[in-house]
């Protein structure tokens, strides 16, 4: 897990305050059970050559033909020492990693809305292992940078960045509340199933706002419920099974906050039910999933008898300078 590359890149730019996050020195801090057994297995898989690297559907790197049989068999084991893969899919020298979620059918979702991402430099929020963020990178974006908390994505991430050292997509194991500084240094956020996860939605969009340049653009993408501008679910305990849901809003409640934090052109995109297409269990994630958090004599509602989680995508912009 080797953050220098970035940390050459932010140097003397409005990213400079990340530097200190940057070193091995940060990620010794880091208490995970697994995470620094994670860092040394990561570091010490085997050296293939990627001949190839496309970032559609799927993100692939390399082949089979890349490899002999030995470092593929070793590969998958460390592949496998990392489950669950939540976020997906991946092809890495031909080993297919079939994760919960079908990450390209949201990206499918918002593409056909978003602005271009040529030239940009971009931060996802919540960004889990990465998988969105080499989706951005292959849109053309300068520079992606990722932050998620939960350290086994990051593992993830390291795992597929290990193939790509030259590419401009780095995962920090940080969480937003954790950013240092208050620089507004990217062209486009996107926070996607990050807000309901927050005990403080609006400080979420206001610090990414002031992390937004002038004329810049958020895509905010959550779990929604039916109801009118001001109203939000605020879970008795678990949604879903999830412990850690604290507001789930309206759709008009999202426009709503978004007004209230000073975003201007606001537009929802997208609204969709998450279907068992999109998330399931696979061998690559073998624990409970969108079918088990469903009242399997209604599947409109979660076992907890709330409504079952549906999507909305609203995007926004900072105004001008
Ligand atoms: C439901 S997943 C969404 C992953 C991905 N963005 C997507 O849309 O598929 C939410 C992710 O956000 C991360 N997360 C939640 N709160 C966060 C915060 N305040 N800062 C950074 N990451 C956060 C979680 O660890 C988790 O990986």
């Amino acid at each position: 897990m080797d953050y220098s590359p970035l940390r050459a890149l932010v140097a003397n730019s409005p990213l400079a305050a990340l530097q200190p996050l940057l070193t091995s020195e940060f990620l010794d801090t880091l208490r995970h059970g697994d995470f620094q057994r994670w860092r040394r297995l990561i570091d010490a898989m085997p050296g293939i050559t990627p001949s190839s690297y496309s970032a559609a559907d799927q993100i692939c790197v390399g082949s089979t033909d890349d490899a002999d049989n030995a470092s593929l068999t070793e590969l998958e084991n460390c592949l496998r020492e990392l489950i669950p893969w939540r976020k997906g899919p991946f092809s890495l020298f031909g080993i297919d990693i079939d994760s919960e979620w079908r990450s390209q059918i949201k990206w499918d979702r918002l593409l056909p809305y978003l602005s271009p991402l040529q030239g940009k430099t971009v931060l996802d929020v919540g960004s889990g292992n990465g998988y969105h963020c080499f989706r951005m990178q292959a849109e053309g974006a300068r520079l992606v940078i990722g932050v998620d908390s939960h350290l086994p994505y990051i593992g993830q991430f390291w795992a597929i960045k290990h193939y790509l050292p030259e590419l401009p997509v780095y995962v920090l194991p940080v969480s937003l509340e954790q950013w240092p500084g208050d620089e507004p240094a990217f062209d486009t956020v996107f926070s996607m199933g990050v807000l309901y996860h927050s005990r403080a939605p609006m400080e979420h969009l206001l610090q990414i706002k002031r992390l937004l340049r002038p004329d810049g653009e958020l895509i905010l993408e959550s779990i929604v419920v039916p109801g009118d501008r001001g109203y939000s679910l605020t879970p008795k305990d678990r949604y879903a099974r999830m412990g850690n849901v604290w507001f789930v809003p309206s759709v008009a409640t999202m426009v709503g906050w978004l007004e209230r934090c000073g975003y201007i052109n606001i537009r929802v995109v997208d609204e969709s039910v998450t279907t068992e297409t999109e998330q399931r269990k696979t061998p690559w994630m073998p624990y409970d999933s969108l079918d088990d958090s469903l009242d399997s004599d209604n599947k409109s509602l979660t076992i907890e008898g709330y409504p079952a989680p549906r999507r909305a995508i609203v995007i926004a912009n900072t105004p001008s300078a």
